[in-house]
């Protein structure tokens, strides 16, 4: 991969077959290898706990989140916990009501359902779920015209895990089908640390606590993005040093990937210096920043802004994207005083 790699590409899941396969053989397997998010792994502790003792497939689960959170690797955690077949398919992938019904009637006793990118899914093949989630029943509807008439067919009892990052799309009858909805969180550097060192385990790559701990700073919260950075560190020692990460090392690889302190990269940048330089700080519409940077509205949304407001450094108002003091002075810029500032950060 090109030093310069684009971040939209490090933050989506992986789509070169060796990146895949790397992060696949990294995916947490069960509940205790799946680090931190304590109260979302308490929740699903108890209630696949629960289901394991009842002997009954677990409930409707929606998982919510930026990507590379591990919101799939959640649902394989699901399916492993209750010794239960795991079956991957995606919104967009279900463009009609019958590829929803055939994936349905093809389910055993207790599978995981798992669709991926949930909020992609057309109403039509929204509205089949709606019976196949609250009763497991499939209405089929047999003829056109005015012979056509509804059979109703009996499922197999499956757990559905929904993922998506975009909570907020969600419709109303959809989301209240779900038994548990959690949302994934950024995650702290600890937890980031601890993730990357059990991926150097894995790899066979030797990581001290401060190497560690470089990487997970500089991770955006991010598991994908840690494990990612760990392997570009791996290449980098393996090159231009002995092998082994300890922190120098990897702060010498991160310089040289630009990788910033912060987590940040070139299109957080040219968020920043946009928001700030071109715009006086906001507040400024989607899709004009979009356009401004060069990336889709919906990569904005989904990927950098969650972060950056995480950090602090814009804000969403009503009247569009503003910058906050602390976004002036991260592209070098000072804050403006007076009625613009009272206007800019005021509230
Ligand atoms: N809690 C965790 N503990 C350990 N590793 C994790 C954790 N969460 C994610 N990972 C690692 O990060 C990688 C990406 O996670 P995953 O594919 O599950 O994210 P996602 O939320 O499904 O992302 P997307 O929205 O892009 O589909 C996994 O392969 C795994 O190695
Ligand atoms: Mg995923």
């Amino acid at each position: 991969m090109p030093m310069e790699e684009h971040a939209a590409e490090v933050l989506s899941a992986a789509t070169d077959p060796v990146e895949r396969e790397a992060e696949g053989s990294l995916r947490p397997r069960n509940i205790d290898e799946f680090v931190g998010q304590p109260e979302l792994k308490e929740h699903l502790g108890i209630v696949l706990q629960a289901a394991r003792e009842r002997g009954e497939p677990a409930g409707h689960l929606l998982l919510s989140g930026p990507p590379g959170l591990g919101k799939t690797s959640l649902a394989h955690v699901v399916a492993n916990e209750m010794a239960a077949n795991m079956r991957p398919t995606s919104g967009p992938a279900l463009e009609r009501a019958g590829d929803l019904a055939a994936i349905l009637t093809n389910l055993e006793d207790g599978d995981v359902l798992f669709i991926d990118e949930i909020h992609r899914l057309p109403r039509p093949v929204e509205e089949v779920l709606y019976p196949a989630m609250e009763d497991f029943q499939l209405d089929l509807v047999i003829g056109k015209g005015p012979s056509a008439h509804t059979i109703r067919l009996d499922l197999p009892r499956f757990t559905l895990v929904g993922a998506t990052t975009r909570a907020g799309l969600i419709t109303g009858p959809l989301r209240s089908r779900f038994e548990l909805a959690e949302r994934l969180e950024y995650y702290p550097p600890s937890d980031l640390a601890h993730i990357v060192t059990r991926s150097a385990r894995i790899l066979d790559v030797t990581l001290d606590v401060e190497g560690a701990e470089e990487i997970a700073r500089r991770s955006r919260g991010t598991p994908r993005i840690a494990n990612r950075l760990l392997r570009r560190v791996r290449d980098f020692a393996q090159v231009r040093e002995r092998g082994t990460i300890d922190g120098p090392v990897a702060r010498r690889a991160l310089e040289v990937f630009k990788v910033d302190e912060k987590g940040l990269d070139r299109t957080d940048g040219f968020i920043l210096d946009a928001l700030v330089k071109r715009f006086g700080g906001g507040p400024v519409g989607l899709s004009t920043l979009a356009v401004a940077v060069g990336e889709e509205p919906d990569t904005i949304e989904d990927v950098y802004e969650p972060f950056l407001m995480q950090l602090g450094l814009i804000r969403r108002t009503a009247r569009g994207r503003v910058a906050t003091e602390d976004a002036f002075r991260h592209v070098g810029s000072e804050p403006p005083s007076g009625p613009a500032a009272a206007r800019l950060f005021g509230s």
